[in-house]
């Protein structure tokens, strides 16, 4: 078998169950993608279509028990799936980083934020205390917030949601990671403030080489900030290409629905989100078929009974998982 070992991530087979009580919940099912440096790429997906719990699976932290990891994740070559946590631990940070869903509960309300950007790095790296100072006024500063050696001293309380973020940023990037996963990170910040952190990240990205998962349900987000997206539902990949082609010849009904459902970027206060008609798939009952066609107006009997896989669209890295996908759109002819 060969793998590339020069590929920042190489996700293959990656499924993730968690036992409950009421049966095993199959979270993320199957996902196979993989990833270049210094790209920025999408996760796009209703609100419980796995879009965490694979981020966390990637990044090797799961609960220890009642959950099944199986598959594989590569990152420069090495499995994090069954590795041990000391081995676990060596990559965060310097390989991985996250920045979490929800950036209250990642900072410690009753500890100064320079102090928790400094014990990351006089743990992690080892530096004496003058220094993990000085870096995390710098890192304050990269991160874009004003006046970084006085903010040293603040509470997270003390400082409005969009800085907030910017602190959790800066602590992501102490150890300087070569990938950072950011679930939904402007979810609950106002609109302006969204562009402003999504503009930091990428700003970031170019200066610091890193390459960044954009997580969101919301396509406006990735739109505009990456080159590629993933887009899931009930914890499987269902179409997946450039984030161009993803926009302009999407063939997924779903793809499409998320797309209508967006708000759009440019005039987002404006504009009412609408949701995708249907419930989301009960993951405990899912059928054999395709997640997606008790919600699609053009499944027919086969698709309630038989899954369909990722199939080859028209440009290459283009795939979509659909029985009766969309109508190919109409390219324009470059001249
Ligand atoms: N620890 C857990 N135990 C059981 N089920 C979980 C756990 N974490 C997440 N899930 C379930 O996995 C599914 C995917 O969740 P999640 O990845 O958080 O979705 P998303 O991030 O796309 O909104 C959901 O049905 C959720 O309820
Ligand atoms: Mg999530």
């Amino acid at each position: 078998m060969s793998f590339d070992n020069k590929k920042l991530l190489a996700v293959k087979d990656l499924a993730t169950t968690f036992h409950t009580a009421g049966g095993d919940l199959p979270a993320v099912g199957g996902v196979s993608f993989d990833m270049e440096s210094n790209q920025t790429i999408g996760i796009v997906g209703e609100s419980g279509s796995g879009k965490t719990v694979l981020s966390r699976t990637i990044m090797g932290l799961q609960q220890r028990t009642n959950v099944t990891v199986t598959g594989s994740v590569l990152l420069s070559g090495f499995e994090m799936v069954g590795a041990s946590e000391d081995e676990k631990r060596e990559r965060w940070g310097t390989e991985v980083a996250m920045i979490f869903q929800d950036p209250m509960t990642s900072l410690n309300p009753v500890m100064k934020v320079g102090k928790q950007i400094d014990e990351t790095l006089r743990v992690r790296l080892g530096m004496s205390k003058a220094d993990a100072k000085a870096r995390a006024i710098e890192l304050l500063e990269l991160v874009g917030i004003p006046s970084p050696q006085y903010r040293y001293d603040a509470y997270p309380g003390q400082l409005s949601g969009g800085m907030r973020q910017r602190v959790v940023i800066a602590i992501s990037l102490a150890c300087s990671p070569k990938l950072l996963l950011a679930d939904e990170p402007t979810t609950g910040l106002d609109v302006t403030i969204q562009a402003q952190i999504l503009n930091l990240l990428e700003e970031l990205k170019e200066r610091l080489e890193m390459s960044v998962i954009l997580v969101t349900h919301d396509l406006g987000v990735v739109a505009t900030r990456t080159s590629r997206i993933i887009v899931m539902y009930a914890g499987r990949i269902v179409e997946i290409g450039s984030t161009r082609e993803v926009f302009a010849h999407h063939r997924m009904p779903y793809t499409r629905a998320l797309l209508e459902s967006s708000p759009k970027v440019s005039n987002a206060s404006h504009t009412r989100l609408t949701t995708i008609p249907g419930r989301p798939p009960n993951l405990l009952k899912l059928t054999q078929g395709c997640s997606f066609a008790p919600r699609c107006s053009y499944a027919t009997e086969k698709c309630h009974v038989d899954r369909p896989e990722l199939e080859a669209a028209d440009e290459p890295g283009h795939m979509f998982a659909c029985w009766n996908p969309l109508p190919k759109t109409r390219r324009t002819v470059k001249k």
